[in-house]
């Protein structure tokens, strides 16, 4: 559950205010980045992606000619690992909310940073998926900040903050209506045409099933996303975290979303929490580790998807070492190529 940065009380802020533009920099040219190449991780990581990925899976992260890409959410907390290793890394995601009021040195050390590494923008507080009409304020801040960042692409969450004057905190789950498809369809036409460019749109996870709801979560999401004609981030931690909660297989639930339409993926970790009705859900918080079978989801999705992936790790908190987040990133690049490999296989099956 992601909490909202900017104007929320979040512990989760991500900011680059403590880095000076001329320190940025200077950090960048102790790191120029270089021809991406395999991680070499040591110690506790070399273990964990060994037992992980076995010997096989160098051979399968080879046979990846797709142009998929791993890269890192940007938190201030690890900006001085993510410059050690940018010749490790594809790309940043950042959290636009956080910029939106920043000063202007923040600013340009994010316009530093998008010249020096491959930089996506990611929204967290617009609700698109309201009934409630997007805040035009806000949308102008996110306009204001892609024009200058002038990221890859930018996403946001299907899901709904603010409601009747009240700011919830974190991201929500609307009942999954055909209402509630019409209203958010308003919203990302609003959001397009303020911004200049279609957002991904992300599904969240949710504790509890919203009540009210009459579409499955696949059929709404498609609904959606058919709506505008958008594509996807598709957060496979919520996936599996929302398929354990309420009693669905994750593999399913893939195989009922547009698979064209998937452009970019998240990666996270959560924790098993108990619920007052006494069942166990699983709390995407970002605090953990990226368990094993959303790496297996990963690789469900590479067989299948015709597009080069992005894959964003996100981590909001408990930082293991860099090495260890670098391990991570490297056994996401394994599962892609993994399920490259398998693509590869059909497609030759069935030539
Ligand atoms: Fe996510």
């Amino acid at each position: 559950m992601l909490s909202l940065p900017s104007s929320f009380p979040t512990s989760a802020r991500c900011s680059l205010g403590v880095l000076h533009p001329r320190r940025l920099q200077a950090r960048f040219r102790q790191a120029v980045p270089v021809a991406r190449s395999p991680v070499v991780v040591e110690g506790e990581a070399a273990v964990a992606v060994a037992a992980a990925a076995g010997a096989v899976d160098a051979e399968a992260e080879g046979m990846n000619s797709t142009k998929d890409r791993v890269g890192l959410g940007w938190r201030p907390d690890l900006a001085a690992g993510i410059f050690e290793h940018l010749d490790c890394i594809d790309l940043l995601e950042v959290i636009a909310d956080d910029f939106f009021d920043s000063p202007r040195r923040e600013r340009r050390a994010l316009n530093t940073l998008s010249s020096q590494i491959p930089v996506v923008l990611h929204g967290v507080g617009l609700g698109l998926a309201s009934c409630e009409t997007v805040q035009t304020k806000l949308l102008d801040k996110m306009a204001r900040l892609f024009d200058e960042v002038r990221p890859e692409f930018w996403s946001e969450h299907l899901a709904f903050v603010r409601a009747g004057g009240i700011e919830i905190g974190h991201l929500a789950a609307p009942p999954r209506t055909s209402q509630n498809v019409e209203a958010a369809a308003d919203n990302l036409g609003r959001a397009i045409s303020v911004v200049g460019c279609k957002p991904l749109m992300e599904n969240i996870a949710t504790l509890v099933d919203p009540p009210g709801s009459t579409l499955s979560e696949p059929a709404w999401v498609s609904a959606i996303l058919d709506s505008v004609d958008c594509d996807s981030l598709l957060d496979l931690h919520n996936v599996y975290a929302n398929a354990l909660n309420h009693g669905y297989d994750a593999r399913e639930f893939l195989r009922k979303i547009p698979g064209s339409r998937i452009r970019a993926i998240h990666i996270a970790g959560g924790k098993l929490i108990s619920a007052p009705d006494g069942t166990t859900r699983l709390l995407d918080d970002h605090l953990h580790d990226v368990p094993d079978p959303v790496f297996d989801l990963l690789e469900e999705v590479a067989a299948c998807s015709p597009h080069p992936l992005t894959v964003i790790l996100e981590r909001d908190g408990a930082y293991p070492s860099m090495l260890q987040l670098l391990a991570q990133i490297q056994r996401a690049r394994l599962s892609l190529g993994r399920g490259r490999a398998r693509r590869t296989a059909t497609q030759k099956q069935f030539a």
